[in-house]
């Protein structure tokens, strides 16, 4: 099956669970359920879900998007959690940005208290819809995974320390511990839901869990570096805004061309990891979709 086809399949399908979730409340505030829709809507790449589905399918050894399906409330807890990170870091306490998808920020069009509070609706109704998934038990351990991926342990802890460090000099590590929390998280919990709805062996969750991990910090290196090097187009968001809030980044701390050096390393051990597992083609593309996004 070709890639593209595969994405667009799924990504749709991922869109229209999320609608079906999102829906327009007969009574009660319209411009929290507007702003909400907003957040989610055209959206982004949808990275999350598709990782979720793309490791599902490969522990399958099938690629089939009947099987998917029962998946649907993780893919749509997890975007839904993304979106609502997006909204807050968007804020002018946190990022201070004007500019997401092409369009501009949650505050900018409803209000500040509006955006924070449609955050937190889309961040509490993960967790509701995560109760769908048919499997009781593994609901459970799926809400915990995605409860202490969004922690203080996990993206709102990266978060915080991201806010801590700049306009300071830190060390690469202290960086290195921001990205793999603020974005990492998210990603190793798409892969970890992943292994518990398919049913994998301890072993390979944790492979799988430091593949997604080292994606991770790959990508956020390489939106550090693009943000560096103006990419607007290619982000729909303003760039400069790392450099405007003084963030503690990668291209800051060690130049562009050695950002990019760890990227593609980093990437180069993550296809390590995978690379002698079966059926692992989407989960390789993922890897070199990445890598295109370098400049
Ligand atoms: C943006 O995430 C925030 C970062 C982790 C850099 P995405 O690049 O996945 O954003 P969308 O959802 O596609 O807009
Ligand atoms: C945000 O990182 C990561 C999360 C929202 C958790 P950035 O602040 O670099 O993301 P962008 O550049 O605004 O998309
Ligand atoms: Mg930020
Ligand atoms: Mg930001
Ligand atoms: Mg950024």
């Amino acid at each position: 099956m070709l890639v593209q086809r595969y994405f667009y399949s799924r990504k749709t399908l991922v869109d229209e669970a999320l609608k079906s979730y999102i829906v327009e409340p007969k009574e009660g505030p319209t411009d929290l359920y507007k702003a909400m829709n907003d957040a989610v809507f055209p959206g982004g790449k949808r990275l999350r879900p598709l990782l979720l589905f793309s490791t599902y399918e490969m522990l399958r050894e099938k690629k089939n998007l009947a099987s998917i399906k029962p998946l649907l409330p993780a893919a749509v807890a997890l975007e839904m959690v993304h979106c609502a990170s997006l909204i807050h870091d968007d804020l002018p306490c946190i990022d201070d940005s004007n500019q997401r998808r092409g369009k501009p920020t949650l505050h900018k069009k409803f209000g500040e208290a509006t955006a924070i509070l449609a955050g937190d609706a889309l961040l509490t109704k993960a967790f509701e819809v995560l109760t769908d998934l048919s499997d009781k038990e593994k609901a459970v351990r799926c809400i915990s995974i995605l409860a202490k991926a969004v922690s203080s342990r996990g993206m709102i802890g990266g978060q915080t320390v991201d806010i801590l460090a700049s306009k300071k000099n830190v060390r690469i590590n202290v960086i290195r511990y921001i990205h793999m929390k603020k974005t990492g998280s998210l990603l190793q919990a798409a892969m970890d839901i992943a292994c518990v709805l398919f049913g994998a062996e301890e072993n390979l969750m944790i492979t799988l869990g430091n593949y997604a991990l080292n994606i991770g910090l790959a990508y956020q290196i390489i939106d550090d570096i693009l943000d560096d090097v103006g990419a607007f187009d290619m982000l729909g968001k303003e760039p400069f805004e790392d450099s405007k809030n003084c963030k503690a980044t990668y291209p800051s701390l060690i130049g562009i061309e050695k950002s990019k050096k760890q990227a593609k390393k980093l990437l180069d051990d993550s296809y390590k990891m995978i690379k002698n597992m079966k059926k692992n083609d989407i989960l390789v593309e993922f890897i070199d979709t990445i890598r295109e996004r370098l400049p």
